[in-house]
């Protein structure tokens, strides 16, 4: 039988699950934390940003009060991108100085996100042609003990609700060629490919559609 997860907006009280999410699934889907000497690292890119940005546009999957699940977003993926420049990477710049010492690095993803943190998100001027057609960028995280029950559909489904009321015109994300898995889910809720890197995949939605 099917557990009830609750579906919610996100709040302040859940941010430090967002990071331990983020972790526990960000090695194309799987868990992370071999990979990580700092535990922190990915969910200060990948998940908390958001949340100070526009904590509207999080939802939260719990199940018996914890939350196991999350998606997040941004409506205009420039204008974002410009506050993560000015507001929030400054400071973890700071704190993630490069050179980074050889010890705190414990693989090459940890190594690729300490210089991302050094490096400034796309400007406005250089985003890629479909950009104005999907505007907003999202990221959806669940641990294995809440996947294939549907909740995945129904965060999808709220947030891009929201986004549609909101008048945005369509949304992309980021995956990796590996996450098979994801790539399936995204397929059969509309996505389809914008464009292809060496490893990963830009999938994109137009809204309204529905999920
Ligand atoms: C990918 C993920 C978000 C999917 O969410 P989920 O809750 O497990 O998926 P759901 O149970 O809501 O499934 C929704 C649909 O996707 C399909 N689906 C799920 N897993 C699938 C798989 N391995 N292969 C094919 N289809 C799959 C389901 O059959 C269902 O189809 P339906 O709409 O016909 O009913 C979730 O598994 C997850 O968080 N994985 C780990 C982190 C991750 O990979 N995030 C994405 C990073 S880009």
């Amino acid at each position: 039988m099917a557990v009830a997860v609750l579906v919610r907006p996100g709040c302040g009280p859940d941010l430090p699950y967002f990071y331990e999410i983020c972790l526990r699934t960000g090695d194309a889907g799987k868990d992370a934390s071999g990979l990580f000497y700092d535990p922190l690292l990915l969910g200060q890119y990948y998940a908390a940003p958001y949340f100070f940005y526009d904590p509207s546009l999080c939802f939260v999957a719990e199940d018996k009060g914890i939350p196991q699940g999350y998606i997040l977003a941004a409506q205009d993926t420039g204008a974002f991108n410009l506050w993560m420049e000015k507001v929030w990477l400054p400071p973890l710049r700071g704190r993630y100085p490069e050179p980074y010492p050889k010890e705190r690095i414990k693989s090459p993803l940890e190594e690729r996100l300490v210089s991302l943190l050094h490096r400034p998100p796309l400007s406005a001027d250089l985003a890629p042609a479909w950009g104005s057609a999907y505007p907003a960028h999202l990221h959806i995280d669940m641990l294995p003990a809440i996947q294939g029950q549907g909740t995945g559909k129904a965060l999808m489904r709220i947030l891009l609700e929201t986004l549609e009321r909101r008048g945005c015109p369509g949304v992309h994300l980021g995956v990796s060629k590996a996450n098979t898995r994801a790539i399936a889910f995204y397929g059969k809720r509309g996505f389809s490919v914008l464009q292809e890197h060496e490893q990963g995949l830009v999938l994109g939605k137009t809204l309204p559609e529905g999920a």
